[in-house]
């Protein structure tokens, strides 16, 4: 079931170089929809909400006992939206574990004491909208929805439209009322790094998730005739942004266990015999320790600022998201600890270099994640495999692991 429905999901959006499922575009809209199907053939009930998060729920003994108020939930899931030529695993593999985790636990005959839910979070990649961990930093309160309805996808289409528009919100699904956060949340996911599979672990307890800061950097030069220019004296916008694309790295290599990349460059007017006269690039600035971040960026700025000066060419840099590192919640760790250990003995603790709804949902409820090896550490690109005896096992940790949270005593 499991490898199947992954399977039947990377269909969706394929590419000849990988999966493209950008938030509501037609491929995503039908990667929610059989979620939406597949939840309700296993017996749960479906939910969305306006940010286009969508939730599948397995009643608990208090959603069954009539007139009490329902307990918060336990709740697992990722999202289902990929970057552009990404795998079949990020993400899905989270929201694809979630269902068969609640399907083996209903299946078990087990009622747990508290409904558990899968979710699939909305636009976690920001591959559409300029905006990260998008349905999961609304659905946790960081983001005022007001703000994310203006945001302007790549296409120039506002989410406002989109959310509305044919490849939005699902029909027949009822919109929940509010974004009440749950008792507990787990995410499963893939490692998206060699780390577990150098150390031979299959299962990885995450100790934290890296901040991340991204940036726009507006570059305006002087367009021009390519012959005809001098040389000197031209203010050539793209030569000022290929010195800052070196700035940005040779930032992270200073600044120790951080990361930074240029992975989106528009130049303008992008023509063979023309003097580029303005650029538009974005930075991502990675680091488990927001010091380090700080450190990074202000050396960025300052070396931008130079750059800028020295060639004449106006530079600005605008800070376009910030999520702080975020350690996983000690209780919620531990449990997870327990699960993956008695699953497998050379389990590690990890932190994670990549960001995930689960840093957004740490901000409202204990949180903790799972993670399997990526073979070859490959992600982000269309050749990311898991071993299918590693996504079982990650399973099984999240179906133990969500049991145990149900019966652990939350508030709320
Ligand atoms: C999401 O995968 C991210 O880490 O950018
Ligand atoms: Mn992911
Ligand atoms: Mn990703």
């Amino acid at each position: 079931m499991l490898h199947d429905r992954l399977g039947a999901l990377a269909a969706l959006g394929a590419t000849d170089d990988g999966i493209d499922r950008a938030l509501f575009t037609p491929a995503e809209r039908a990667a929610r929809e059989l979620f939406v199907a597949w939840a309700r053939a296993d017996g749960l009930r479906v939910e969305q909400d306006r940010a286009g998060n969508v939730f599948a729920r397995l009643g608990g003994a208090t959603d069954a006992s009539s007139g009490s108020a329902q307990a918060a939930p336990v709740q697992c899931g990722s999202h289902l939206d990929t970057v552009r030529n990404g795998g079949a695993y990020d993400g899905a593999y989270g929201v694809v574990g979630g269902l068969e985790a609640l399907r083996r636990i209903a299946e078990s005959g087990e009622a747990p004491p508290r409904a558990l839910e899968v979710v699939a979070w909305a636009g976690e990649e920001g591959s559409r909208f300029p905006l990260g961990c998008l349905g999961s930093s609304v659905y946790s309160g960081l983001t005022p929805y007001a703000d994310v309805e203006a945001l302007v996808g790549d296409d120039g289409e506002t989410f406002a439209a989109a959310v509305r528009g044919p490849y939005g919100l699902l029909d027949g699904v009822p919109v929940r009322d509010g974004f009440p956060p749950p008792a507990a949340y787990v995410e499963l996911h893939i490692e998206q790094g060699p780390v577990m599979e150098r150390e031979g672990a299959r299962l990885g307890i995450v100790s934290a998730i890296a901040g991340q800061r991204r940036f726009r950097v507006l570059l305006d030069g002087v367009a021009g005739h390519a012959g005809t220019v001098p040389m000197r004296g031209r203010a050539d916008a793209l030569c000022a942004a290929s010195e800052i694309v070196l700035a940005v790295e040779r930032a992270a290599l200073d600044a120790d266990d951080t990361v930074a990349t240029v992975g989106h460059l528009v130049v303008e007017p992008n023509q063979t015999n023309i003097v580029p006269g303005r650029v538009v690039l974005r930075i991502d600035l990675r680091s488990v320790e927001d010091g380090r971040i700080d450190l990074a960026e202000r050396r960025i700025r300052a070396r931008a600022d130079e750059i800028g000066a020295q060639r004449g060419v106006g530079v600005s840099v605008e800070t376009i998201e910030t999520r702080a590192a975020v350690p996983m919640e000690t209780r919620m760790r531990l449990l997870v600890s327990a699960a993956c250990a008695e699953r497998d003995p050379r389990a590690i603790t990890i932190a994670s270099g990549a960001g995930h709804d689960a840093m957004c949902v740490a901000h409202v409820a204990p949180t903790a994640m799972i993670f399997v090896p990526s073979i070859g550490g490959r992600s982000h690109v269309g050749d990311e495999r898991t071993a299918p005896a590693d996504l079982e096992l990650g399973v099984e940790a999240l179906a133990a692991t969500l049991l145990a949270a149900a019966h652990a005593p939350w508030s709320g």
